[in-house]
């Protein structure tokens, strides 16, 4: 049964039994305390904990979730993937365990000629919480499983939670038994691999908080109304009834499996190293393609750098395949034609994905091959020195270059050199210990996001800014350092919530007003205004006069000049993004904006930098948009209308059923924003384009400044333009070319003095000469030459003296110091051997090493010339005598 027909009984099985079907939302959870969408609940969370009114009794659906702390058994076990499809049935109040239980064992056991799974009863186990009696008797009710096969466990795999303060309950698990050949017999007890769980029934009760393992945890009460959570596990069932070893080799991983092998020159499940390696990348690539698709891209930080991650670990298994080159162009539309069926998405945005794919592939084996410079390198001098490689240099190599060990170990392995692998493990161990006690003390300052839940229980606030500056409403709450308050009073910081605000909260790009919250006796200053949760309007406000306290009065007073700034920097944001579109393509696409009075930037997709001409032909469009008085013409419509209608969406933004499409020009700025505007183009005033530069290797960003700052801008620059002319006595436009003369005439100057320099040093030659002395049998300069021009002068002197001794065992060492400009001077050292001092054992490189250690600095180079320095110019005395000391040693 192929993994669209299960997806397909399953919506249908449950839409048939009063449930209503729900898209599977985005990987890109709206929860804010949560990175992904981890479960099938996850968007279903605040009708589960009763902070909203659930619009269904019943839901259904399946969705697309990330996980990846079992990210190392990915492709060694049979079922785990970083990516996968959680299918759920869910009860708001509704049926509880009866209910789970009896649609549970129909829908597996019913044939599939009717329309079920058409499970085998005989090969079902199931778990369940073990002070759950009502569930074991539901159990021996409902199915014909025997007694035996309803298995007992505790709290930490029978008891549910997202991990997060939230809904929680006692659990229910299905198994499948793959049989005697797979493991021991005994049940799911036995923890086996031989019992795969299929289906989890969560029984929801309880809410929880302070969750600190899975184990530990503390129950605030019972939920106001009882729920059901379950989540199938799409994969497993696939690849159990596609009669396949594993979820990698079901109907959507499978082909990018081939694609790999087949790029490889492997044939699957001939080596298990490489099989692993091989379920390793259809899996990743299957999840870097969903997540792109959801709008995430690769970055240092939060999500961005887990699809880092998963992209690199693709790149390095293929090269541990032995695959050196790309392969993203190979495997990603493996992958694409394996998972449009169920997400069309991602056929019509492939261009965007695999941009981003392969541009991150492209960077990755860069850095891989100055990694492997690195390691070459060292592995040469362990090899010289019948030694292993360091583990520093492994642990290096791993935390820069993102080298796994193994790759490091099967490297150097290849060149018949070890690793020090102990130090490499201790090194991680340290790091591991950081990275804890980082996010130890990062989890403390989170905010506790469960006061603003409960405050978005009492409704959404309304936003009446469209419309009018200042509004009239009522305080619905007061949170002081966190937590909920009655008042607060003249000199605090507080936040507060309205029933309803004139004051814009930052979103889609716009940041939030400035203004004022004024009532009865007291006044406050809002210095923020956030939605916290969605659909609840933080204010942040120091309370400048008198009390404010929870039902008062309160008018919101929007600052009338910050807010025409605001509403001219976001309208000129759309103005750019179609300029852009217009000048660059359709390609040019919006991966995010900023804007507050004066000043919008705007990212987009676009991987090389604009040249002056295009950008002054993108300000020039949109100034002539500003020119044309476009009238700008909000409408309210759904979705789909709107996207007939050619809107332009952010890419991997959400939006609701009914939408808001913002017109400038008609369909020329045609975007869904619901952002704040002006009524007509001009009144945007001027726009400036004053920056544009990479973010990361994908996006370009735009900077412009808006309106009156547009104009100071000019002026301020037509004064410097002033000032340089006069400063010059040149009319303006002779001003470059002076310019150009002047830089040229400087680089001359400096060429000539630095000549003059070498000549003033090789005047030295004789001076230098008469000095040698003989230390350890060689005719030896040592000196200190004071401040010089630079290190190839002390070079180019360095070698007309050991020319003058060329027939003898000569050793010339000069050291000197290189003004550094505004910083401290650097010392340098120079180091010549001739070949008969080299045949008395005297090595530059070793000499030049020495100095350079005392010098605070690395060096090092041949036998016969090298050179080194470091950083502290004070230690240029000791250094010579270090060396001294050796050549006499
Ligand atoms: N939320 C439950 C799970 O993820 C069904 O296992």
């Amino acid at each position: 049964m192929q993994t669209a027909e299960i997806h397909r009984r399953w919506l249908d099985f449950f839409e048939k039994r009063g449930h209503t079907v729900v898209p599977s939302a985005s990987l890109v959870s709206d929860d804010p305390s949560l990175m992904f969408t981890v479960a099938g609940m996850v968007p279903f969370v605040p009708y589960l904990s009763g902070m909203v009114p659930a619009p269904y009794p019943r839901a259904t659906s399946v969705q697309k979730c990330i996980r990846t702390n079992d990210i190392e058994e990915v492709g060694k076990t049979p079922r785990h993937g970083t990516f996968f499809q959680m299918a759920g049935n869910f009860s708001f109040g509704d049926y509880f365990k009866e209910g789970a239980i009896k649609f549970a064992w129909e829908l597996l056991t019913t044939s599939e000629a009717d329309g079920g799974l058409g499970f085998d009863a005989k090969d079902l186990w199931v778990t369940v919480y073990e002070e759950d009696e009502e569930a074991i008797a539901l159990w021996r009710e409902h199915s014909t499983l025997p007694d035996e096969r309803i298995q007992r466990l505790g709290k930490d795999t029978n008891y549910w939670s997202t991990g997060q303060p939230g809904p929680a309950g006692p659990c229910s698990e299905i198994f499948f038994d793959l049989g005697p050949e797979h493991g021991i017999d005994g049940g799911p007890v036995t923890d086996d691999d031989r019992y795969v769980e299929i289906w989890n029934l969560v029984f929801m009760q309880y809410q929880v908080a302070d969750v600190v393992s899975k184990t530990d945890f503390t129950i605030l009460g019972e939920l106001p109304k009882k729920n059901i959570d379950t989540g199938l596990g799409l994969e497993r069932v696939a690849f159990i009834k596609q009669g396949v070893n594993n979820m990698y080799e079901i109907d959507q991983v499978r082909p990018v499996l081939d694609r790999a092998a087949e790029i490889a020159g492997k044939t699957y499940g001939a080596d298990h190293g490489d099989d692993v390696r091989l379920r390793i990348i259809a899996d990743h690539v299957r999840s870097g393609l969903m997540l792109i698709a959801d709008g995430v891209t690769p970055s240092n930080e939060g999500r961005g750098y887990i699809l880092r991650r998963l992209l690199r670990r693709v790149v390095l298994q293929m090269r541990l395949l032995g695959v050196m080159g790309a392969s993203f162009a190979e495997l990603f539309p493996a992958s694409r034609d394996a998972m449009k069926g169920a997400y069309p998405a991602v056929g019509n945005d492939f261009d965007f994905i695999s941009r981003i794919a392969y541009a991150e592939e492209k960077t990755f084996l860069r850095t891989l091959a100055s990694g492997i410079q690195i390691l070459d390198s060292a592995v040469a001098d362990a090899a010289a020195q019948k030694a292993a490689v360091a583990g520093d240099t492994a642990f290096l190599l791993h935390d820069t270059h993102g080298f796994p060990i193994e790759l490091t170990l099967e490297l150097a392995g290849e060149a018949g050199v070890s690793v020090d692998e102990q130090v490499f493990v201790s090194l991680m161990q340290e790091q591991r210990d950081r990275a804890k006690a980082d996010a130890k003390a990062k989890k403390g300052q989170r905010a506790d996001l469960s006061v603003y839940k409960e405050l978005r229980g009492l409704g959404e606030t309304v936003f009446t800014g469209y419309t009018e500056l200042n509004h009239e409403s009522r305080v619905l709450g007061i949170v002081v350092d966190g937590v909920p308050a009655r008042e607060a009073h003249e000199g605090q910081i507080a936040e507060i919530v309205l029933a309803e605000t004139s004051l814009w909260a930052e979103a889609g790009g716009q940041d939030s007003d400035q203004g004022l919250i004024v009532g009865d006796g007291f006044e406050a200053e809002v210095l923020d205004v956030q939605k916290a949760v969605p659909g609840l309007v933080v204010h942040t406000v120091k309370v400048t006069v008198g009390t404010v306290a929870v039902d008062a009065r309160a008018e919101t007073r929007v600052d009338a000049d910050y807010r025409r700034g605001a509403t001219q920097a976001h309208s000129a944001t759309h103005l750019v993004h179609a300029a852009l579109r217009e000048v660059l393509g359709e390609t040019a696409h919006q991966a995010g904006s900023y804007n507050k009075a004066g000043y919008m930037r705007l990212d987009f997709s676009h991987t090389d930098a604009l040249s002056t001409e295009t950008k002054s032909e993108i300000e020039e469009v949109s100034n002539l948009a500003i020119r044309a008085n476009y009238e700008v013409v909000t409408r309210e419509m759904p979705i789909d209308e709107a996207k007939a209608m050619g809107a332009m969406a952010l890419f991997g933004e959400k939006y609701g059923d009914t939408v808001r499409v913002v017109d400038i020009g008609g369909p020329w700025s045609r975007e869904l924003c619901a952002g704040t505007h002006v009524a007509s183009s001009s009144e945007i005033g001027l726009i400036s384009l004053v920056s544009e530069s990479s973010v990361g290797s994908t996006n370009r960003r735009i900077e412009s400044l808006v309106g009156m700052d547009a104009f100071r801008n000019f002026a301020a620059e037509r004064a410097i333009v002033q000032q340089l002319t006069s400063g010059l006595k040149v009319p303006r436009a002779e001003l470059i070319s002076k310019v150009q003369d002047l830089g040229a005439q400087l680089r001359a100057t400096e060429k000539k003095v630095a000549a003059l320099e070498a000549e003033k040093l090789a005047t030295r030659v004789p001076e230098l000469l008469a000095q040698t002395e003989v230390l350890g049998g060689n005719r030896t300069v040592l000196a200190d030459l004071g401040t010089v021009g630079s290190a190839d002068d002390l070079r180019g002197l360095a070698l007309q003296l050991r020319d003058r001794v060329s027939g003898e065992a000569g050793v010339i060492v000069l050291a000197g110091a290189i003004s550094g400009g505004d910083g401290p001077a650097k010392p340098v050292v120079i180091a010549a051997t001739t070949p008969l001092a080299r045949e008395n054992g005297v090595k530059a490189g070793d000499l030049a090493k020495l100095g350079s250690k005392v010098l605070g600095g690395g060096g090092g180079g041949k036998p016969d010339l090298a050179q080194g320095g470091g950083t502290d110019a004070n230690k240029i005395g000791e250094a010579l005598a270090e060396i001294r000391r050796s050549l006499t040693a």
